[in-house]
């Protein structure tokens, strides 16, 4: 490493090249071990994964497919609960000889929607070091699956709303299960946030709703009829056809909250918080205590968004904290020159945007932002505070349809193929403010590009990135940056750059995943000793099947998508 690099950052790890080995990938000095993969026994009575002998109830007791968000809730030094979400499902590599959701089996079909959701899973730190690993024996009494199926509520001003009813629940306050859940955050008082993203890819027959909402349909980007390569949920649940059940998509595309620690707990999808295509959903305290959450729409040309709520947080008082995700106003946000303030959408049952009533701005917030005036993003994923420095991070992906004459001074790219990450600094450093200052530290690509910037540092000294998603920070407000989707050709990976002092700009990777994988989850444990990844879609490359596998990680056998953990085999503290 440079002789005299300043101790800002504890960083000193040799970067990890850019690759495309079918391997987790890390660091001189680290090791690596997958926690839990795709198909592991989590609830009593699972049996055994087994490939070629999958059935919907035993995928309802195994770990599901996709993983992608990951926290952490510490029971003791050695213990722990693991959340993750299950995003989405790839069919052609789950089934041998599937092709789509109108010809596969209806089992199949099943399976794929208890392999959505979410799971919580014991874990125990194994040995002295930064290891973990599922817990496999005992009561276990916390793990759980959610799926497709689980039953859910509704709070906050739109629950119960028209807009919600369907003829399975004509209050509108017990929506069915949750879809696509992609990032997501925690709370204050110790309960998951996971936020349902791509909720369209799930519905059929979207020109069959009532006139009055199908431009709210084309606006979510539902499918107007029935594309061929639908999942065909519908084939076994009916809701899925807005044919039948025009109101059932509006029930999708929230924030809902878990209690990981009540397993019998009923989820509960909180629209004060809008409805869109939920990437993630970063909570943080205002100055005087107020609950704040940050959130991005992901994409193209879509929005970052944040809610604060009315009253205070008060530590220990969970009635009166849950509360604060319906009582509170959601903003988006408006970039201009250096500047940008936090527009106005909703409070309660008052709407901010004209010809629209507070329900309609929270069901169809998307709109509600355009008309706003809103800033289109290129593709908003994980936004996220620093809780060491207080600025607010959003990573925004990538967006190849950006235009010359659409860019702006926060997306100054056409054709961004790499993505940039923009940091918000809000006004006095209250999370509850309506005016902030921005810039773009991170403009991502091959260091070599002129059009790359790296905050500034020596550009002969950083990793090359593409796509940054998901982002983490350390005890010492390092950023870390997850990416999927690298267009320079390499494996994904995940990144770290310190914000601030000299070595502000200084991007290393720390770890690349196998082919055709994208890196989620991370997350650096309280203890600095750890790193979870959720290493996602392994092997989802154009053409592969199960009997053309392109990853044959982790088992080499069939790919499986698997938490893994990386620590340092001398106990140091990550990054080291
Ligand atoms: Fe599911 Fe926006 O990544
Ligand atoms: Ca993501
Ligand atoms: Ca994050
Ligand atoms: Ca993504």
């Amino acid at each position: 490493h440079e002789a005299g690099a300043p101790a800002d950052g504890g960083l000193s790890f040799e970067p990890v090249p850019p690759n495309t080995e079918d391997a987790l990938r890390v660091p001189d000095g680290y090791r690596s071990s997958v926690v839990v993969r795709w198909g592991d026994p989590v609830l009593p009575g699972a049996p055994a994964f087994d490939f070629d002998d999958q059935s919907a109830e035993a995928q309802g007791k195994q770990f599901g497919y996709n993983c992608d968000f990951v926290t952490m809730f510490p029971m003791g030094r050695d213990r722990a609960l693991l959340w993750v979400n299950h995003e989405y499902t790839a069919e052609s590599l789950m089934f041998r000889g599937y092709t789509n959701g109108t010809s596969a089996t209806e089992e199949q079909i099943r399976i794929a929607m208890a392999a959505h959701g979410g799971s919580v899973v014991e874990i125990e730190r194994a040995g002295a070091t930064g290891r973990w690993q599922l817990v496999t024996k005992g009561a276990r009494r916390y793990n759980r699956r959610i799926t497709a199926h689980t039953p859910m509520r509704f709070s906050g001003p739109a629950a119960g709303g028209d807009l919600l009813r369907t003829a399975a629940d004509p209050e509108g306050v017990r929506p069915v299960g949750m879809l696509n859940n992609c990032a997501g955050g925690t709370t204050p008082w110790g309960t998951v946030l996971t936020a349902e993203e791509n909720i369209d890819q799930y519905f059929v027959n979207g020109r069959k709703v009532p006139e009055a909402q199908r431009s709210y349909i084309a606006r979510y980007t539902i499918p107007s009829g029935v594309p061929a390569d639908s999942r065909r949920f519908d084939r076994v649940d009916e809701r899925f056809d807005l044919a039948k059940h025009p109101n059932e998509a509006n029930r999708f595309g929230w924030i809902v909250e878990i209690d990981p620690f009540d397993p019998g707990s009923t989820p509960v999808k909180r629209t004060a918080l809008g409805r869109f295509k939920h990437e993630a959903a970063n909570t943080t305290l205002s100055r005087d205590g107020r609950l704040v959450v940050y959130m991005g729409d992901d994409s193209r040309h879509e929005y970052v968004y944040k809610y604060v709520s009315n009253d205070r947080y008060i530590q220990g008082f969970d009635r009166h904290n849950r509360t604060l995700l319906d009582e509170g106003t959601l903003y988006a946000a408006r970039f201009t020159g250096p500047a940008g303030e936090w527009i106005r959408l909703v409070s309660g049952d008052r709407s901010y945007v004209e010809g629209m009533s507070a329900v309609e701005v929270l069901v169809h917030t998307r709109v509600a932002a355009d008309r706003a005036g809103a800033t289109k993003m290129d593709r908003p994923e994980d936004v996220e505070r620093n809780p060491v420095t207080g600025g607010v991070y959003v990573a925004l992906t990538n967006n190849t349809r950006r235009t010359p004459a659409e860019v702006d001074a926060a997306n100054p790219r056409a054709a961004n193929k790499h993505g940039h990450v923009l940091e918000i600094v809000e006004r006095d450093g209250d999370a509850a403010a309506t005016s902030f200052a921005w810039s773009l530290p991170l403009v991502c690509g091959d260091p070599k590009d002129p059009a790359t910037y790296f905050a500034g540092y020596d550009k002969s000294k950083v990793s090359p990135i593409s796509c940054p998603d998901n982002l983490a920070f350390d005890r010492d407000g390092n950023l870390w940056i997850s990416t999927d989707g690298n267009a320079l050709g390499a494996n994904d990976g995940l990144f770290v750059m310190p914000v601030r002092g000299e070595e502000r700009g200084h991007l290393r990777q720390f770890l690349s995943v196998p082919v055709g994988a994208e890196t989620c989850g991370p997350m650096v444990t309280e203890d600095q000793l750890s790193v979870f990844v959720a290493v996602q879609h392994p092997g989802e490359v154009s053409g592969a099947t199960p009997d053309r596998p392109a990853s044959r990680w982790p088992d080499d056998r069939q790919p499986r998508p698997s938490v893994a953990v990386v620590w340092h085999e001398g106990g140091e503290r990550i990054g080291s």
